[in-house]
């Protein structure tokens, strides 16, 4: 079991998809994607035989390569049989400068997230090593909480269109669309978490003194479901000053809840605290079924092919798939290993250190003790 800077246990404690589905979809992806997931398949495929694991990893090219190649970002049935199949997908990174549209990305991961209505954007924002941190005088006791963003509506959804486009007159409308379900859900989810961990706080952060529609639903829900938990302290927050306060006073955070566009926007400012794009980790779930989980970092085409890439953010991505799919144990002792090799200096340059992709994914495996 994983223990926090306070000594709460971490662990995400979701019920597992049925242990009947064994299949793990590997998809790679663009850019630095293939390097980090090879990073992250050779810690998943050494916990895999030390603990004699009942998986099996499925590999799929769906990437720009594939989609320019073809014009099929992904097969017809695909989702399906993810839905119906799989037990999780390990994902790289999407993008790619020949298809500035970001079509197959829109089509493969929200793609995901939607139709397989991964609700749950799960993205701790935890500091390994005080010296990772950009923050002056902040440290592991301070920067240690989870962000969860809502994963399904929002700003997301691609509503909305033009009208006299290409004109001087022209209108773009882009809808930003929240549902009481869907609102009350990633709330509910934030408040368990905070309840079955440990944690002491939930923290709603929106833009309701603006988005006066929206910004009310989620404002009423909050205090509504809040009801519900009288042990966890609550309390709102707008989403400038949350960005003010996490840099200012990060251990003010225990479980932040927010819409999907605010919490893709904090949760790289998260990544930052805890040393860079290159660490986090994310988990995109819906309990019980097939979960999706990822680094947070992008396809970074220009370092891609290079060894240069962090591979931490897609180790510690598959430490939190094993732990979703029931296996906490091995999901610490991947952490466990990564701190090793942070505290030894076998990182890549990002960190401060002189390895390539492959080198530090070794040094971590080097001291994972499974
Ligand atoms: C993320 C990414 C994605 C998002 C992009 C690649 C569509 O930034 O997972 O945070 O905006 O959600
Ligand atoms: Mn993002």
């Amino acid at each position: 079991m994983a223990y926090g800077a306070d000594g709460h246990p971490v662990s995400i404690r979701y019920h597992p998809p049925p242990m009947t589905l064994k299949k793990i979809a590997i998809v790679p992806g663009d850019g630095i994607g293939p390097e980090v997931i090879a990073a992250g398949m050779t810690i998943l495929e050494r916990v895999k035989e030390a603990r004699k694991l009942d998986l099996e990893f499925v590999h799929f090219n769906w990437n720009a390569d594939e989609y320019l190649r073809t014009g099929v970002s992904m097969p017809p049935g695909a989702m399906d049989d993810l839905r119906n199949n799989y037990a999780a997908i390990y994902l790289g990174a999407f993008g790619d400068p020949r298809v500035p549209d970001m079509k197959h990305a829109a089509d493969i991961l929200l793609g995901m997230r939607f139709q397989l209505d991964l609700y749950v954007n799960y993205r701790p924002v935890k500091l390994l090593n005080d010296r990772l941190t950009p923050l002056k005088e902040k440290g592991m006791k301070d920067i240690d909480f989870v962000i969860f963003r809502e994963n399904t509506e929002g700003a997301y959804v691609g509503m909305g269109g033009f009208f006299r486009k290409g004109t001087p007159e022209e209108i773009a409308v882009q809808e930003d669309v929240s549902t009481r379900k869907g609102v009350e859900r990633i709330i509910r989810h934030a408040f368990e978490f905070a309840r079955k961990t440990g944690r002491k706080s939930v923290c709603m952060s929106d833009k309701s003194n603006v988005m006066r529609y929206g910004g009310d639903l989620w404002m009423r829900t909050f205090e509504e479901v809040a009801k519900e938990y009288s042990d966890i302290e609550h309390f709102h927050m707008f989403v400038d000053a949350l960005t003010m306060q996490m840099v200012r006073t990060p251990e003010l955070f225990s479980v932040i809840v927010t819409n999907n566009m605010f919490g893709d926007i904090v949760t790289d400012l998260g990544a930052a605290l805890q040393g860079g794009l290159g660490m986090a980790a994310s988990g995109n779930i819906h309990p019980g079924k097939v979960s999706l989980f990822e680094p947070i970092h992008g396809s970074a085409p220009k370092y891609a092919g290079k060894d240069v890439a962090n591979p931490i953010g897609a180790i510690l991505s598959a430490g939190m798939m094993l732990e979703y799919l029931g296996h906490p144990d091995e999901a610490d002792a991947i952490e466990k290993a990564v701190v090793g090799a942070i505290d030894a200096d076998e990182t890549t340059h990002d960190l401060g250190g002189a390895l390539g992709t492959k080198a530090a994914a070794e040094a971590v495996l080097r001291r994972l003790e499974v």
